[in-house]
């Protein structure tokens, strides 16, 4: 940074974001920062040190949405001690099912963003220093929201996430994202393009394609063509997108999360095969093994179809580390249904998973069935549950032990000399090698599980990793 950019950014103003839920929420953060940072503004790690606090929130589950208010309550301790003027805005999925709400229950909250008027935020913050009462926005325009969080984008890793798509049409009946993101949107090929060149410019070696239903996304196929076939419709997928992805220079590994079984296409398996920068692992989730649960779930296909898919995927990539999301206890589910989960995970061995108990969430078609499962009874089956995961896990991370994976290098690790990277299946690695291995990637010796992580050893030396003018360490350069 230079000196004058230096002053510049002391004498500015200071903002904190906490995140909450998933990694839509993680990227949406990194643009609000991205967008404040030419207002002046500078990140601290500390609510007590900032004018600004964004709080990114998620209602998924009834625990997610009160933490929220256990937070506010903190903050208004906080913001009573702080010798700032702090102003706190609530972000995310919480702000857009109950903003009104939270504006009443909350003085100390100035400003309520929902998902879809981020861009929005340096008028709102404007509008609230007036003092005039919360500002609230939770109007939907996605496309326009896209691009203009794009536009100040900055590179500051080894790996980034791209959404590609937002918001979901499936309805599953347990779910609240339908409503709090709104109907699915696929943001043009061009736009996710462009973002990618120039992060990989910018060093970046992996892109993550984000979407509430990523495979879901599709868009005609680009006048430029990019070197992809389209589709006989004209149109490409996510196959056709990760291809395009695939012949930019620099980046090295392709992951996109999260999928839905039903929109897992043919052109998407062929190219999970064929596409050696497509990493081989897939999240998949899957709920329930019971076809009578997934159908109350609305999720649109049979375990029977989760199993010839899993097998098309398979035949198609044989090393594939499949992980998934579970619910037990949804409305009811019997004891024998559950039994059909266990069945089904066996059945598929995951290499990660999560698992969650049933919550109930207001406004959703399942908050109001009958048969509503104990919670003592959803505790038991999800350990049971979580027990036979962990073991697959631990199944999966020992059957590594002893090979040799190329690791991409992310960041220094907690122990001098020590690097942390992820293995293609996305543990992470814990290796001695030097820094100028970050950014790049090499092949490591597996040789023990730990509890979170891998521990290996270095055997040959990285690749270029990121280009040159990169390693000169410039955390300005460049912007997109
Ligand atoms: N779009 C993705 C993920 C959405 S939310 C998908 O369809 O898979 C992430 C996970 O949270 C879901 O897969 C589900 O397992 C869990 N989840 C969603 N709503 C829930 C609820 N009401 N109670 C418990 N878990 C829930
Ligand atoms: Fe929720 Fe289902 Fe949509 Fe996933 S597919 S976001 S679980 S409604
Ligand atoms: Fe939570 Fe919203 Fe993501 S509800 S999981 S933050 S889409």
């Amino acid at each position: 940074m230079s000196s004058e950019k230096q002053t510049q950014a002391e004498s500015g103003k200071t903002v904190f974001v906490k995140t909450y839920g998933c990694q839509m929420n993680v990227y949406d953060s990194e643009r609000m920062v991205s967008l404040l940072r030419p207002l002046g503004y500078r990140t601290v790690e500390n609510a007590a040190n900032a004018d600004l606090v964004i709080l990114n929130t998620c209602h998924i589950r009834e625990k997610a949405a009160e933490k929220l208010y256990s937070d506010l309550g903190r903050l208004r301790r906080t913001k009573a001690e702080s010798a700032r003027d702090m102003t706190v805005a609530v972000a995310g999925c919480v702000a857009q099912a109950e903003g009104e709400e939270v504006a009443e229950r909350a003085d100390i909250v100035d400003i309520v963003v929902g998902p879809q008027a981020y861009h929005r935020l340096p008028e709102m913050i404007a509008r609230a220093a007036r003092r005039t009462g919360a500002v609230l926005d939770t109007d939907f325009s996605v496309e326009e929201k896209f691009d203009a969080l794009a536009r100040n984008r900055d590179a500051d890793g080894v790996s980034a996430f791209v959404t590609v798509q937002e918001g979901c049409d499936k309805f599953c009946t347990f779910c609240v994202v339908p409503y709090t993101r709104g109907a699915e949107i696929s943001r043009s090929a061009a736009a996710i393009i462009s973002e990618t060149r120039a992060l990989a410019q910018a060093g970046v070696r992996e892109v993550t394609l984000l979407g509430q239903n990523v495979n879901a996304w599709t868009s005609p196929a680009p006048a430029a063509g990019y070197g992809v076939k389209a589709r006989k419709d004209g149109a490409w997928g996510l196959g056709e997108l990760c291809r395009a992805i695939a012949r930019i220079d620099g980046v090295a590994r392709i992951r996109f999360t999260t999928s839905h079984p039903r929109d897992m296409d043919e052109a998407l398996i062929a190219a999970l095969g064929e596409e050696e920068k497509l990493m081989p692992y897939l999240h998949l989730p899957v709920q329930s093994g019971a076809d009578r649960i997934l159908k109350a779930m609305n999720r649109g296909h049979t375990a029977a179809d989760y199993f010839d898919l899993i097998a098309r995927i398979r035949a198609a990539r044989p090393d594939i580390a499949l992980s998934g999301d579970f619910i037990v206890g949804f409305p009811g589910e019997t004891n024998s249904d559950f039994e059909e989960t266990l069945a089904l995970t066996e059945a598929v061995c995951y290499a990660s998973a999560y698992s969650f108990k049933y919550s109930r969430r207001p406004g959703t078609p399942a908050a109001i069935l009958a048969k509503q499962v104990a919670e003592d009874e959803k505790d038991r089956r999800l350990a049971v549950l979580q027990a036979l995961l962990k073991e697959q896990r631990d199944a999966f991370c020992a059957g590594l032990v002893g090979e040799t994976l190329p690791v991409l290098f992310e960041r220094p690790g907690r122990k001098a000399g020590q690097l942390i990277g992820k293995t293609p299946y996305l543990q992470s690695v814990h290796a001695y090698a030097p820094d100028s291995n970050v950014g790049g990637i090499a092949p490591v010796r597996i040789e023990a599980v730990t509890p979170n992580a891998l521990a290996g050893e270095l055997a040959g030396a990285a690749d270029e990793g990121r280009p040159a003018r990169m390693k000169a360490g410039d955390a300005q350069e460049p912007r997109v």
